[in-house]
């Protein structure tokens, strides 16, 4: 007896420690959201791991990973990841059976992992990811939860008048940028060459922040509405439909603040500065779009940027009950935002905008402003390899397009005009080209300064460019 029960206590401490060593497996593939769309993370039996986000070409990544188990929370590394960079972070299986990832890649591939998942970061660098087995469960909770109605063709139809067209900067947007701030007169003719060399709208770009009071009810300059009515009335004269924007805006659009205006003010100001324009514009034709804001920034964020676009739309529905409008995505107007924009339920006169730029080092090339001035990447040769992530950006905003119902204006794309010449034209005429295909309107940045596409002093359009947009066909 004795025996036996020296024997049953061997066997229970041997299954204990067995236990207790018994290594958590995260092989296999995880689902969880990122911007609240699809986030994959698949762990491979060779002990390398995939991050891929449905909405954006930049996430994917790949890399080897080390997991320390003995460590509470768990340790996870990631070297020779497909973006250069090393990341430490920290990682933990719940009870439920979902995975908790937190992630830093560090400023300049120095990573510091975090000690806890209680104050999850949100530097740029770091990423959390909560992660699940059941993508169903996610997939529905990122599922359109109104179905369009048979009006929603109307703003499809309006976006299709917009076609191709380009960005008019540097008239009347008191360009904010060190180094590029102007605003010079356009004459007549210019915006008549503008709809004879094929561009069917313009996105006028404005700066209507400088030209208003700083105080209630932050009235416009009389003289400067003139001025932004004079451009709206030759566009339309030259057949051109025009989207009229409020372009850097302290705060909220641009970082700088407005000595002028408290932050807190600042939003107010916006719906006052609405509240004129639409009063303004509400008996021109439907020809005359509304954008409600340039890229609202990071700082802003969805939810801010969410609260913003349900108000401004009741200030503006008001007088312009049909009225096309234009609403960008969060943060900066990127694409991979797309499922974070909120729209009213009960609107459907909207198109949805975003920007696309990437390559980033190579549309921004030299470019200081957007940390580009060291970038070497000048050339675009329209390789396979080139064109996959584009394409697979443009694939996730139709399908986005698709499930919402909502049509898609690109707002702006483009390259400086310092980069190689041929590769200039064949990356625009490929990003327009695929917009086209999915049916998104588009405009060009832009029409002055640096990343014009037609000489300011001689007048003279690239006529290469020209011709990678398809535009010649078009031409009246
Ligand atoms: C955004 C900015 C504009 C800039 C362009 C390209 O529209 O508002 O100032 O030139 O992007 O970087």
């Amino acid at each position: 007896m004795k025996r036996f029960t020296t024997f049953a206590w061997v066997a229970a401490l041997m299954l204990l420690a067995t236990a207790c060593s018994k290594k958590v497996s995260l092989e296999g593939t995880w689902y969880g959201k990122q911007y609240n769309s699809l986030l994959t993370v698949t762990f491979n039996p060779d002990s390398t791991l995939n991050i891929q986000s449905e909405a954006s070409s930049n996430v994917s990544m790949q890399a080897r990973y080390t997991l320390n188990q003995a460590t509470t929370p768990m340790q996870i590394d990631l070297t020779r990841t497909s973006n250069g960079m090393p990341a430490a972070g920290i990682a933990r299986v719940n009870p439920d059976g979902t995975l908790e990832l937190c992630i830093d890649f560090g400023a300049m591939g120095t990573p510091k992992r975090p000690a806890t998942f209680d104050s999850v970061p949100t530097s740029m660098t770091t990423q959390y990811y909560k992660l699940t087995r059941d993508k169903q469960s996610v997939m529905s909770d990122i599922a359109p939860k109104v179905k369009a109605p048979a009006e929603a063709q109307l703003a499809f139809e309006r976006n299709k008048r917009l076609g191709t067209g380009i960005n008019l900067n540097a008239v009347v947007d008191g360009n904010l940028h060190p180094g590029y701030e102007r605003d010079a007169p356009l004459p007549d003719s210019e915006i008549k060459s503008i709809a004879d060399v094929g561009f069917q709208s313009i996105r006028l770009n404005v700066c209507w922040s400088k030209h208003a009071a700083t105080e209630k009810p932050y009235t416009i300059d009389p003289a400067f509405f003139k001025k932004v009515d004079h451009i709206v009335n030759e566009c339309l004269k030259n057949g051109m439909a025009v989207s009229i924007d409020v372009h850097y805006y302290p705060y909220i659009n641009m970082d700088e603040p407005d000595e002028n205006v408290p932050y807190e003010e600042n939003f107010e100001r916006l719906y006052c500065l609405w509240e004129q324009l639409a009063e303004h514009y509400k008996d021109y034709p439907p020809e005359v779009y509304f954008d409600l804001l340039n890229e609202p920034n990071l700082r802003l964020g969805a939810e801010k940027w969410n609260e913003i676009v349900a108000k401004l739309v009741k200030i503006i529905r008001k007088t312009n009950p049909d009225r096309t409008l234009l609403v960008l995505t969060p943060n900066l107007g990127q694409h991979w935002t797309l499922n974070q924009l909120e729209l009213p339920a009960d609107d459907w006169n909207i198109i949805v905008q975003f920007h696309y730029y990437l390559p980033h080092l190579f549309t921004h090339n030299g470019l200081a402003y957007a940390h580009a001035e060291n970038s070497q990447q000048a050339v675009w040769m329209g390789t396979d390899e080139e064109k996959a992530p584009i394409l697979y950006d443009f694939d996730f905003i139709q399908r986005w397009s698709e499930a919402h119902g909502r049509p898609v204006n690109m707002g702006e794309y483009g390259t400086v005009n310092t980069v190689n010449k041929a590769s200039r034209a064949r990356y625009l005429g490929f990003v327009h080209g695929e917009a086209v295909k999915r049916g998104f309107s588009s405009h060009l940045w832009g029409y002055r300064e640096v990343f014009q596409i037609r000489d300011e002093k001689t007048g003279a359009w690239e006529q290469e460019i020209l011709d990678a947009l398809d535009l010649n066909g078009k031409k009246k």
